[in-house]
């Protein structure tokens, strides 16, 4: 999007900001009046993610042009667009547009398998385009763009296991396989929430999102989660989920 909206701005370029891991939060970017600034949220429980929202709250607009995106893993995403809207929106930042875009789901490599793909990315070129000759034109921009989701206080996604009870697999943590893990220390240098200890990387003593990240970047597949709840709840996904094919939405 960012790349599509720079090619129809006069004399301005791009950068990205990758906030994944700790040690990259470390500093909060802050902008101003002038700056057009994308936001890409994945959705947690049909949420912004409950532990990073203090650090997406306390990134500073003062006037700057803002697009919300969440990114959700097939199912849907809820109240996740209109939260991150709202957060943005009351630390300064002018939404004018917002977007819904598709990613495989951290849980599964069939859910969202592949997303976003070459369709889905040429969709957010073109809605950043869009987005920047709607600028350049002087088009009347809203302050505000509509978004689809309940206003607060948000919901989360109540998800239910075969026996109609709720899922809580908040406590969950990966495990390493230790005849195949080579003491890397990718998974620790990745893990978003900092929580393998990277002396160790078979221990997880901090706070687990169950992002995936650890699991599907260990080239020799030593990390896994084996929790039956966990697993439950990839299945009942995978099967209720994976189709249809959801589309992205773009909103302005
Ligand atoms: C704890 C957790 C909860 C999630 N909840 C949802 C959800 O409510 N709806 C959905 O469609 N995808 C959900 N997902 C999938 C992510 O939104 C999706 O995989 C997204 O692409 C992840 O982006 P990332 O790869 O940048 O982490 C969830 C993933 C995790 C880890
Ligand atoms: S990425 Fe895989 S192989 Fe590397 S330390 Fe982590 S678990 Fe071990
Ligand atoms: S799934 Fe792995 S990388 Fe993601 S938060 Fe948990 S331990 Fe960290």
């Amino acid at each position: 999007m960012a790349e599509g909206a720079a090619a129809k701005i006069s004399d301005v370029t791009y950068s990205k900001i990758n906030v994944t891991t700790p040690l990259q939060r470390r500093e909060t970017p802050v902008f101003g009046k002038g700056d057009l600034v994308i936001f890409g949220v994945p959705v947690y429980i049909g949420r912004v993610p409950n532990l990073l929202r203090d650090y997406f709250a306390s990134i500073k607009g003062n006037g700057a042009i803002g697009v919300p995106v969440a990114v959700y893993g097939n199912r849907a995403y809820d109240d996740a667009l209109i939260e991150l809207r709202d957060i943005m929106h009351s630390n300064g930042f002018r939404c004018i547009a917002a977007g819904a875009f598709i990613g495989e789901h951290s849980f599964s490599y069939t859910l969202g398998g592949g997303r976003p793909d070459a369709a889905d990315l040429q969709i957010a070129r073109n809605f950043g385009s869009e987005i920047g000759t709607a600028i350049m034109q002087g088009e009347d921009l809203p302050e505000l763009v509509e978004v689809p989701g309940n206003p607060y206080p948000y919901k989360f996604y109540n998800a239910k296991s075969s026996s109609n009870s709720s899922i809580d697999i908040r406590k969950v943590k990966p495990e390493t396989d230790p005849e195949k893990c080579t003491s890397c220390g990718l998974c620790a240098m990745l893990c978003p929430m900092g929580a393998i200890d990277p002396t160790n990387c078979a221990l997880v003593p901090g706070i687990c999102i169950k992002c995936g990240a650890c699991i599907k970047m260990c080239r020799p597949k030593a990390k896994y989660f084996s929790d039956p709840t966990y697993l439950e709840h990839k299945e009942i996904l995978e099967k209720n989920f994976t189709e249809p094919r959801k589309e992205p939405e773009l909103f302005r």
